[in-house]
């Protein structure tokens, strides 16, 4: 049977360079079904412990922690903004971790960042390299795509030595499905 992959850009941008490349990763898979989540479709407040102790958790939190629960795999593209996580993405996080610690449910994740600049998201992909682990994910591969609009054309990857690392990684992802 296929397998479920779940396909996120780290980004609360309606035209988020990540979302397109989370996809586009996820589609050089063969046989898996994908479920592409976006996260402007949620509505999720700042997280505080103060809204948290006085109205829960919101109901989007839990939706998308089950989504997570029920998909077999991850293929997470990280947005960068000065270094860190973007805030959307950082808020839904912080609201899953109280949920559930195991944010990433230990399901195999292709990590992935890009950029408009020459790192990549670099900074950001060092971040989630070093915390993931701690926050129930299983990162198989990581690959970040430097400077996007000169790497990226007409959906796919114009750089030859690029596309054959990311298709290597790929490769040794849907080996670990
Ligand atoms: C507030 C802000 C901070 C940014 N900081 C960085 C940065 O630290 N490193 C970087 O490579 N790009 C940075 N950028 C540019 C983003 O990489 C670019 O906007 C990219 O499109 C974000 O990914 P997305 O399209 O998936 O949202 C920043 C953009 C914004 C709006």
């Amino acid at each position: 049977m296929n397998k479920k992959i779940i396909t996120l850009g780290g980004s609360s941008s309606q035209k988020s360079i990540n979302k397109e490349f989370a996809n586009y990763a996820a589609e050089l898979m063969e046989n898996i079904t994908i479920e592409s989540l976006d996260l402007n479709e949620y509505q999720i407040p700042l997280f505080s412990v103060d809204l948290e102790a006085e109205k829960g958790i919101p109901a989007d939190v839990l939706k998308i922690s089950e989504q997570f629960k029920a998909t077999d795999a991850f293929v997470l593209s990280l947005a960068e903004h000065n270094g860190s996580y973007a805030a959307a993405f950082k808020n839904v996080m912080d609201w899953i971790s109280r949920v559930d610690g195991s944010i990433w449910k230990k399901k195999p994740m292709l990590l992935l960042s890009t950029s408009p600049g020459a790192r990549g998201g670099a900074t950001v992909m060092a971040t989630a390299l070093g915390s993931f682990p701690h926050l129930g994910a299983t990162v198989v591969e990581s690959f970040s795509l430097p400077s996007f609009f000169d790497n990226f054309k007409n959906d796919d990857i114009v750089d030859n030595a690029l596309k054959a690392e990311l298709l290597m990684k790929v490769k040794s992802f849907e080996k670990a499905l």
